[in-house]
């Protein structure tokens, strides 16, 4: 038997149909190789500078020298590698600093740090919930939250999105449960807006359930200290465990969720998402060591910059008459529907000089693919204009 021509059922199939389809016609948007970043733009393998909306580096930090020198002098001290998982020799000083730094930062009492925000949602899940538990899950939560929810043994219950009444009607049906968990994203990835945290966190007290907040694109970047979408909406201290991830705000890679001890101990000595991983390597734990301590130091400057930024694309792209639905952040979705046409404006977006993400499902839902643009602090507003003018050209000529 040989893989070359495996056939993997039609569903699977049919995604690689569709990426040979969009290569034929020339409208592959995917996988540009980048040969040198250049702040808010990038050099192209062909030589091509494009200017960057595709990046959740919201406050510029990848680029700072407190952040790049921290993860060289890691380097320089540790190597690259750790000697194991993180019980076994894979947790150094700056893990442990790091740690300490993300509970300072969200306010909780602990912190653990997973390989990727990714297995934070599924290490969390699968350690609070288990058979005979509910997970309700707001229907556009990331990937993982209901790959976690699945994996966990739970009923996974998905809840119209940001809809208070379907998600009470769940908790209600399911009052029988051994343990009912309601998660959200904080700010929405595939549509820009919030979650209706405080009504949420009323339905958790009231329902006697445990709420999870994933901050991955909101932390950092909102509220008052850039704790998130649960500081921005007043509800930080009643929520059980937020999870988040070091890849977007700060600027490196990684997950961790934060909570109280006996969860965080208990997510270090079972959560398989912990323990079947090593150690993140120490310069990418310096790097977000270091990006936490500028966002807690010159985060409220930044924090303005972006948001001022991301209110100046969204109103530009509304009076172009682009449709950008919710968006209500730095997180700016462009909403087209057909996935063809997505692949194609993306890509027409790319030639002229524009990366941005296209989204397909199931990141989203059928017939809902879109443009997903990151506004960051260190965009400048003769860029946002570009942008603005590029997308709304790009859509008119679709
Ligand atoms: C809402 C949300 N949660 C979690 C993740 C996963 O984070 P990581 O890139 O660290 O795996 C992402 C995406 O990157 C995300 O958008």
């Amino acid at each position: 038997m040989t893989t070359t021509d495996m056939d993997f059922g039609p569903a699977l199939n049919s995604v690689l149909d569709t990426v040979d389809r969009w290569r034929e016609q020339g409208n592959y948007p995917l996988f540009p190789v980048i040969s040198e970043p250049l702040g808010t733009r990038a050099r192209l393998s062909d030589d091509r500078i494009v200017s960057v909306f595709g990046s959740c580096d919201y406050l510029g930090l990848s680029r700072h020298p407190a952040v790049t020198g921290a993860a060289i002098d890691a380097v320089r001290r540790f190597g690259t590698h750790c000697y194991g998982t993180q019980p076994v020799g894979g947790f150094t000083e700056l893990h442990r600093d790091l740690e300490s730094a993300l509970a300072t930062f969200f306010d909780k009492p602990a912190a653990a740090l997973f390989p990727t925000g990714m297995q934070a949602n599924i290490g969390v899940l699968t350690t609070l919930a288990g058979p005979g538990d509910v997970v309700l899950s707001d229907q556009l939560n990331h990937g993982s939250i209901s790959m976690g929810g699945r994996l966990s043994g739970a009923r996974l219950v998905s809840f119209r999105h940001n809809d208070l009444a379907d998600l009470e009607a769940g908790l209600v049906a399911y009052a029988g449960a051994r343990r009912r968990i309601i998660v959200v994203d904080g700010l929405f990835s595939a549509d820009g807006d919030f979650a209706p945290l405080a009504g949420i966190a009323d339905l958790a007290d009231r329902h006697d359930a445990l709420l999870i907040v994933d901050e991955a694109h909101s932390g950092g970047v909102v509220g008052p200290h850039g704790r998130g979408a649960a500081e921005l909406l007043g509800v930080l201290d009643r929520v059980d465990v937020i999870t988040g991830t070091m890849s977007k705000a700060f600027a490196s890679t990684g997950g961790f969720a934060c909570g109280s001890e006996r969860v965080m101990r208990m997510l270090r000595h079972s959560a398989g998402a912990y323990l079947l991983s090593l150690g993140l390597v120490p310069a990418t734990v310096a790097a977000a060591l270091a990006a936490v301590r500028v966002a807690t130091e010159e985060g409220g400057l930044l924090r303005t910059r972006t948001a001022d930024n991301a209110s100046a694309l969204r109103d530009r792209l509304r009076q172009a008459g682009v449709n950008i639905g919710a968006s209500a952040a730095h997180v700016v979705l462009v909403h087209i529907g057909r996935i063809d046409d997505t692949a194609r404006i993306a890509t027409r977006l790319l030639e002229g000089g524009h990366l941005v993400n296209p989204l397909f499902p199931p990141a989203v839902p059928i017939g809902g693919a879109r443009l997903r643009i990151g506004v960051t602090s260190a965009h400048g507003k003769d860029e946002i204009d570009e942008a603005a003018e590029a997308i709304a050209r790009a859509l008119d000529d679709a």
